[in-house]
């Protein structure tokens, strides 16, 4: 059984390393994956980008299942593309990914169903969007609708502030295309969650709930960032708040998904914010999170091959997903700077050696120069934890970090300590 899987960071290092541990699994391309994933015995990186090249080298190589770590080729459609090549690959078609590609889109889809989310509006025309400035309460949140990668939502403390943002998308065209219609929502006090879950259009079945920490700096401070370390599971996700997700989310994005006939088979990741009125949703991503995943794979038991087999052949309600007892910590090892400007290049010791028990490291932004391991972006490496419970995770990750070094390495040090 051969495997691709599309992608470059820690997430697809970690989805590498799940499904290397299925015995029917020979072999994993990696596209284009970093040398840090090729630390595992089975799995080989390929340099390709384009959907036609991903396309052609799944059939050349008869790729058995192809699975899509990063969300712009999922918008562009390539599952559909795949599929016209009877092409087994999970992940949602590019109608279904709008539930991500576009805030109007996926937000329209809430209300509709009312599934419950922060009241809102959307506008393309500048001269409306401030007119609707004149009643909304501070802050207020702005977004561009479509992928920015993560930088495209503006929390406006004062209507100054959100005149700049609009004008910033709407006329400047920061964003390009992705800001060519705006969500303009109403600020929601609480604490976030990560909610990953698999579904075949049938079920939805909810993982491991997780907690990012997505500043730079520690007590949650400074610029945002791609995410400088989770904990599994979140310790705000109670019984109560859990009941309350799959009343007001889960079942209502079902019942949305099943009315506007989108079938397919993949994950979707609810970002959820959780208030003293409730759960409500933030935004759908259709794939894998990153660094969750990295942070919710070491707990799960069940082997993931056969949960996504199940969930493509539409036997995910047959399937009972299995845990381990505990909880995970994760934290990133970030490049001195990051997240603005910051070296690259620089060596990176301990890697090939990293050995602790219960611990995991999965590689980001790394590159090879003459077989030395060097840093190759913001985000380098993850470090993650199992632990009996969290303290011990968080105590068992931050002793582990001490077997790397690399010139400028900068990693939060209260991930965890909630
Ligand atoms: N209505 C809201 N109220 C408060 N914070 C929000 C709201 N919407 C988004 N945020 C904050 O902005 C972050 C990014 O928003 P999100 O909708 O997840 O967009 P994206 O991940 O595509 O940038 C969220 O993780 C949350 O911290
Ligand atoms: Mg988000």
């Amino acid at each position: 059984m051969k495997i691709l899987i599309i992608g470059k960071g820690g997430r697809e290092h970690a989805l590498a390393w799940k499904l290397s541990q299925n015995e029917s699994v020979t072999k994993i391309y990696v596209a284009e994956g970093n040398p840090g994933c090729e630390l595992l015995p089975k799995v080989a990186c390929v340099k390709l980008h384009k959907i036609d090249d991903l396309l052609g080298f799944a059939l050349a190589e008869k790729i058995d299942l192809t699975i899509v770590g990063s969300e712009e080729l999922l918008v562009a459609g390539i599952v559909d593309k795949f599929k016209a090549h009877n092409l087994r690959i999970f992940g949602p078609d590019q109608n279904a990914a709008q539930l991500e590609g576009s805030k109007v889109f996926s937000k329209d889809f809430m209300k509709k169903y009312g599934i419950k989310t922060a009241a809102y509006e959307s506008f393309s025309d500048y001269a409306k969007a401030l007119k609707y400035l004149d009643q909304v309460n501070y802050p207020i949140v702005i977004k561009a609708s479509g992928l920015a990668a993560g930088k495209g939502v503006i929390i406006a403390p004062n209507r100054d502030e959100a005149e700049i943002a609009l004008a910033d998308m709407l006329l400047e065209r920061i964003f390009g295309d992705s800001g060519n219609e705006v969500v303009i929502e109403e600020f929601l006090d609480g604490v976030e969650a990560s909610i990953l879950s698999f579904t075949d259009s049938q079920v939805i079945i909810p993982l491991i709930s997780a907690k990012d920490h997505k500043k730079i700096g520690d007590g949650e401070t400074g610029p945002n960032t791609g995410g400088m370390g989770v904990i599994a599971p979140n310790p705000y996700v109670t019984d109560e708040v859990n009941q309350a997700f799959i009343r007001d989310i889960l079942e209502p994005t079902l019942r949305g998904i099943q009315s506007e006939k989108m079938d397919f088979a993949g994950v979707i990741f609810f970002g959820v914010m959780i208030t003293k009125n409730g759960v409500y949703l933030l935004e759908y991503n259709m794939r894998m999170g990153d660094p969750e995943t990295q942070a919710v794979l070491p707990l799960m038991e069940s082997d993931l091959l056969e949960l996504i087999n199940a969930t493509l052949d539409k036997q995910l309600a047959l399937f009972d997903i299995k845990w381990r007892s505990g909880a995970t910590c994760c934290v990133v090892l970030a490049s001195g700077g990051y997240p603005h400007k910051h070296p690259v290049g620089i060596d990176i010791c301990g890697i090939r050696e990293f050995n602790a028990q219960g611990c995991y490291l999965f590689a980001a932004g790394v590159a090879s120069k003459q077989n030395q391991l060097v840093t190759a972006g913001g985000r380098v490496l993850n470090i993650v934890a199992h632990g009996s419970d969290l303290s011990i995770a968080h105590e068992n990750a931050y002793n582990a970090i001490k077997q790397i070094s690399f010139d400028g390495c900068y990693f939060r040090s209260d991930i965890g300590k909630v």
